[in-house]
């Protein structure tokens, strides 16, 4: 089995609440009535919730001052879990960054992608009275009141990686384009069968965690390809992000689409290695010389070890080293200065053949974009994560 372990990361690689009035037909007095008692409530409401927030700003500004007076500076992280090589990259890159000596009382909880474990963890930091919270969400959705509850106590909420599209309660986010991703994995599909004349393109996919902001994203993006250039994707299933999953689901393809199916995606390395795995016991070859393009994300170091010996044919990175932006964003806000609100992380596209030098899409914010494919060497992969 090969299981990545890896050393500490030093590569710096490129990364409403609309109140709907609800329409009532009364009249007259029992009409003045209901409309002054919704005045009072709207106002007593309105009164409330300005209370709550002179208190969350005064409490915000105590965090704030105790932080910039030179105190360590309390900190919860909710990590998704320990699922991946990518994962274990982030959490050594938040460790180092909000370490003691860089001024830091880390708390950290592995919530062992378990979403009910992780909204505990946020409960239990604000329990804490920690300075700030990290959280790398495991789905994008189910937020909105446990980050009122941060915003309630005062605490600003720093969110990593992975997105949260229900709430805009937290202060700040540090992540990669998911989708971009994906349309990049599409692009380079497309102009790679156009060049090597492959004319039937039969996919299978092996996506990330379901409802996770990467999973989403990553099927969007490569979606539109599939849809804008008529391929056949056969199936799409989840391997959650882990090896064993990656193998179990590809096992499973090999008998049901045994000699269908000439592109296989997975939407991170660990699911890649499951897959090579299950292609080798199933007697499939993928890769530059096989049958197979295998395509990946994350471009972790045994993913660009791979993408070099022709075993993966394309490796889109997700960078996983937040460490120093989220403590650099922390720092900031301890000091009382505003920050951006979003900061995307520089990420690369790495493929094996040279033949393609650059792929031309247009991006999840509309615009088209050139980006260079880099061919992985020892060097790079020397580098990596
Ligand atoms: O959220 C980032 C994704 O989560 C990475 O692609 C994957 O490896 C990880 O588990």
């Amino acid at each position: 089995m090969k299981k990545q372990v890896l050393s500490s990361v030093l590569c710096a690689t490129m990364a409403a609440a609309l109140l709907a009035g609800c329409g009532s037909t009364s009249t007259g007095s029992a009409a003045a009535t209901s409309a002054a008692a919704a005045a009072t409530s709207q106002a007593a409401a309105a009164a409330t919730s300005a209370a709550a927030a002179a208190t969350s700003a005064a409490a915000a500004a105590t965090s704030a001052a105790a932080a910039a007076s030179g105190s360590t500076i309390k900190v919860g992280f909710a990590q998704v879990g320990h699922e991946s090589d990518w994962r274990t990259a982030s959490t050594n890159s938040v460790q180092s960054a909000l370490s003691k000596d860089n001024g830091f009382d880390l708390e950290f909880v592995d919530c062992d992608n378990d979403s009910a474990a992780q909204l505990q963890a946020v409960r239990q930091f604000i329990q804490d009275q920690v300075d700030y919270i990290v959280i790398d969400p495991i789905v994008s959705t189910g937020w909105d009141t446990v980050l009122g509850e941060a915003q309630d106590a005062g605490i600003p909420v720093v969110v990593i990686d992975r997105t949260i599209d229900d709430s805009d309660k937290y202060t700040a986010w540090v992540g990669s384009e998911f989708t971009n991703e994906g349309l990049a994995a599409g692009a380079w599909l497309k102009e790679y069968t156009e060049a090597k004349g492959i004319k039937d393109v039969n996919v299978l996919v092996i996506s990330g965690t379901t409802g996770s902001s990467a999973q989403l994203g990553r099927s969007k993006g490569f979606d539109q390809y599939v849809t804008s250039e008529g391929w056949n994707k056969l199936d799409e299933q989840t391997g959650d992000f882990t090896q064993d999953g990656g193998q179990q689901v590809m096992e499973s393809y090999c008998k049901s689409y045994q000699g269908k199916f000439n592109v296989v995606v997975c939407q991170n390395d660990n699911e890649a290695f499951g897959a090579e795995q299950a292609m080798d016991a199933a007697g499939v070859s993928y890769g530059v010389d096989g049958d197979v393009i295998l395509i990946s994300f994350d471009a972790c170091t045994a993913g660009l070890t791979d993408v070099l010996a022709g075993k993966i044919n394309a490796d889109f990175q997700c960078n996983p080293l937040q460490g120093p932006d989220c403590a650099k964003i922390i720092k900031s806000l301890a000091a009382g200065q505003t920050v951006e609100k979003q900061t995307f992380m520089a990420e690369p596209w790495y493929v094996h053949d040279s033949d393609l030098t650059s792929i031309t899409y247009t991006n999840n914010a509309g615009q088209s974009v050139t980006e260079d494919l880099v061919p992985v060497t020892q060097d790079i992969v020397d580098a990596d994560y």
